[in-house]
């Protein structure tokens, strides 16, 4: 093989074999194919993008670089929900307890803040003491024993999609719809699953903000989850406005702890428990969303939910006492409420700015090794569409110090729209499956 001729074809729009791309990986992966021949040839794939045989040969390449989780001592059928990633969205902190409480085991595996999204890894690590990372045997062991595992992506899992994507992060290849699909699913189908159900955000804050281009990813991922035996389902969900109130490592865990009580905002609930309908649903746990939902607000109501989530951070190391006392969590010293500058209608609650912000305060990562501040980000409780006063509190912002207040009250002010109308988007905008896929 000679990498070169491979990398021209592929700059040329022709078709590398399942050989051949088994083949680059292999030598990607034992350093025999060096970052600047696989940053070229990402970056063809960018321009020319992938045949459909050429992606699964990657997607399956990437797979059989690692392990995976062995859960076939499970009866049940497993289920695991992706995002692409939000501001606000802490649905996977609700989710795998409360699926798990309705009898669905769900092996978790998820990552940690990327640009402007927050990473549910971040979130679960502002639980003090609490460990994302748990060998796969220990974590297929706490699937068996308690029917959920949160966790990140281990250095066996498809170590071929850790290599590239820390490529594409700094080669500008990151928004490929056959690049991100391979990454995701290679990670995805590692876990062992037999339903998948993913959250593809739309809007301006998500990373794909076009609706044709979250469907084309939604539907190429659906497409490569079915042809390996996964059921595969997406709901494209609204991200032209943080979901939720909280914004922010800690503050979006006891978001999620309200929300297992059946205390949670309603877009935030709304979009949770249509996620959980498909989950419930791809699992055949239920025949029908009337009988998820029934299920599922039992779950809830019973406090069966909760106290998943209380064996979930008892049996990952964290501090279980953060489920009845939202204060064990880390609070940030300062805090300051941002007013309505005038009366109107809210027009926009810009997810981006709200994002980039609360890396500002500390909250995320502007490079790798940056240690983050759990306490710090944002309750937005105004959302677009809402009638304010002049003077309402629309938002609070929690910082470490004053100068943090500033940049949260700063970032509010040009990240909240005052106007005379809204036209945001539905929370679920548009369901896809096989049968509703043209893939
Ligand atoms: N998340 C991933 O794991 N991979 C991508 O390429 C994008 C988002």
């Amino acid at each position: 093989m000679v990498v070169a001729r491979l990398i021209e074809r592929k700059r040329d729009g022709g078709t590398l074999s399942p050989e051949e791309w088994a083949e680059l990986l292999d030598g990607y992966v034992a350093g025999r194919v060096p970052d600047y021949q696989m940053a070229a040839l990402l970056m063809a794939i960018m321009w020319r993008g992938l045949r459909p045989e050429e992606l699964a040969a990657l997607t399956d390449g990437m797979l059989a670089s690692g392990d995976r989780l062995r859960l076939d001592g499970i009866a049940a059928p497993k289920v695991d929900k992706h995002s692409t990633g939000g501001v606000g969205d802490k649905t996977s902190l609700l989710l795998a307890p409360l699926v798990a409480s309705c009898g669905v085991p769900v092996p978790m595996m998820s990552g940690r803040g990327l640009g402007h999204t927050g990473g549910t890894l971040d979130k679960l690590e502002a639980i003090p003491g609490f460990r994302t990372d748990l060998s796969l045997r220990d974590a297929e062991a706490q699937v068996a024993r308690i029917g959920c595992v949160m966790i990140g992506q281990t250095p066996e899992i498809a170590p071929a999609d850790k290599r590239l994507y820390a490529l594409r992060d700094v080669t500008g290849t990151v928004e490929s719809i056959p690049l991100i699909c391979a990454s995701i699913m290679s990670k995805k189908l590692a876990e062992d699953l037999d339903a998948l159900v993913l959250d593809v955000k739309t809007g301006s804050g998500a990373f794909l903000p076009e609706l044709d281009r979250a469907t084309e990813l939604a539907e190429t991922m659906i497409a490569t989850g079915e042809a390996r035996g996964c059921r595969t389902v997406a709901l494209l969900t609204a991200m032209d406005r943080p979901l939720g109130h909280a914004c922010g490592n800690a503050l979006e865990v006891e978001e999620a702890i309200a929300g297992l009580r059946g205390e949670g905002p309603a877009d935030l609930m709304e979009v949770t428990l249509a996620l959980a309908d498909e989950m419930l649903l791809a699992a055949r746990a239920v025949p029908d969303v009337g009988a998820a939902r029934e299920l599922l607000h039992a779950a809830i109501a019973s406090g069966r939910a909760l106290e998943r989530l209380r064996q979930l951070v008892d049996a990952q190391g964290g501090n279980p006492a953060i489920v009845d006392d939202p204060g064990a969590l880390p609070q940030a010293p300062e805090s300051a409420v941002y007013e309505a500058p005038a009366a109107g209608v809210v027009s926009r609650v810009e997810p981006r700015r709200i994002g980039q912000a609360i890396i500002e305060l500390g909250g995320g990562r502007r490079t790798t090794d940056d240690v983050i501040d759990p306490a710090v980000g944002f309750a937005i409780t105004a959302k677009p569409g809402e009638v304010v006063e002049r003077g309402q509190p629309l938002a609070t912002v929690h910082a470490r110090d004053a100068a943090g207040v500033a940049v949260g009250l700063r970032a509010l002010a040009e990240a909240i729209t005052i106007g005379e109308s809204a036209a945001p988007l539905p929370l679920v905008v548009r369901r896809l499956a096989r049968e509703t896929a043209s893939c």
